[in-house]
């Protein structure tokens, strides 16, 4: 197991207390160019390039996501979801959320640069930070640093969770649209099957994607309000069927990313979760519970993993 156990009380804070994007004087954010001069960059890490292939809109794998969160897009992540606009679009939903259904232990299984792993360490959880990509693991613990924290981070790809990570939790959050990496159906289930099993026995899963429905119905539109909130970051399709959505990321110093995802409608991804096992889903729809589908740029899924003798039939 490839697991760091750092006791959290050895790590000391490095920024003043007030939370990420929090609007008290105190708070200091260290800019882009800050942060690069003090980010220790791990050396045994190469940095090539994306490959898509010779025909990008063909590879629709769901390992091929190691090799597109490449180090180069990876250093840019934070520039395209801006930890500060992000954390106050986002307002304190997950953290109300896990606490209305008496979370503390926590397993964020899609960590990416470690955005909602500081920030529910801030909130007094306790995390574990899991992502199947070393680049982004060594980003969120610098990033982790940073804050003060010493995130607890474990490698591990979802469809062998159990084998990687240890213990019970009593939620598991797979945020930033990330389950969409999975092509397969069977990953898919695979990996709700995984989080299912390390969950307790009244744990609950969150899990969001953006709105695909409307993608696929009506082509592409943002209100670029939530998740990608860096100002002057692009993040479009440039390719969308049945079975892939291919995005364009377009950073300020013309720099171009792209990531292959499975569009993932929202009556799929509720009908999976309640074949796996949790009974009930509440879905949000940009972090609101009344919503017109076609309306949120994300939906949000709370999934229950409590049994109910005496539920009636599921509606997807
Ligand atoms: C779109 S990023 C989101 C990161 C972060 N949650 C955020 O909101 O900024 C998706 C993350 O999921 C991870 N990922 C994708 N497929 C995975 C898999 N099968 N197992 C583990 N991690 C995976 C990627 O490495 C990446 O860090």
């Amino acid at each position: 197991m490839d697991q760091c156990r750092f006791p959290r009380q050895c790590g000391s804070r490095l920024l003043p207390a007030g939370g990420i994007g929090s609007n008290r004087q105190a708070r200091i954010w260290i800019s882009q160019s800050e942060r690069s001069a003090v980010t220790i960059k791990p050396k045994s890490l190469s940095s090539p390039k994306q490959s898509f292939g010779e025909n990008p809109v063909e590879l629709r794998e769901s390992r091929n996501y190691t090799k597109e969160y490449v180090k180069g897009f990876v250093e840019k992540w934070d520039e395209l979801i801006d930890w500060k606009n992000r954390a106050q679009s986002e307002g304190d939903f997950f953290i109300q959320t896990l606490k209305q259904h008496r979370a503390r232990s926590v397993l964020d299984v899609a960590t990416g640069t470690g955005f909602h792993s500081v920030r529910l360490l801030e909130a007094g959880f306790d995390v574990v930070s899991a992502d199947g990509s070393a680049e982004m693991l060594a980003m969120a613990f610098e990033n982790g640093k940073r804050y003060g924290h010493i995130l607890r981070t474990v490698r591990a790809d979802w469809r062998w969770l159990n084998r990687d990570v240890h213990g019970e939790y009593d939620a598991i959050i797979c945020l930033g649209n990330s389950f969409t990496h999975l092509f397969a159906e069977r990953d898919r289930r695979k990996a709700l099957a995984e989080y299912y099993a390390m969950l307790k026995h009244d744990g609950i899963l969150i899990l969001d994607h953006r709105n695909y429905d409307r993608l696929l119905d009506n082509g592409f539109s943002t209100k670029h309000t939530y998740y990608y909130c860096g100002e002057d970051v692009t993040a479009e399709p440039e390719h969308v069927d049945d079975g892939l959505a291919r995005f364009r990321y377009r950073f300020p110093d013309d720099s171009t990313y792209h990531l292959n995802m499975y569009p993932l409608r929202k009556s799929y991804v509720r009908r999976l979760l309640h074949e796996v096992g949790f009974q009930q889903i509440d879905t949000y729809g940009d972090f609101q519970e009344t919503y017109q589908d076609e309306e949120p740029d994300f939906f949000i899924h709370v999934a229950e993993k409590s049994y109910r003798e005496e539920q009636e039939e599921f509606e997807a």
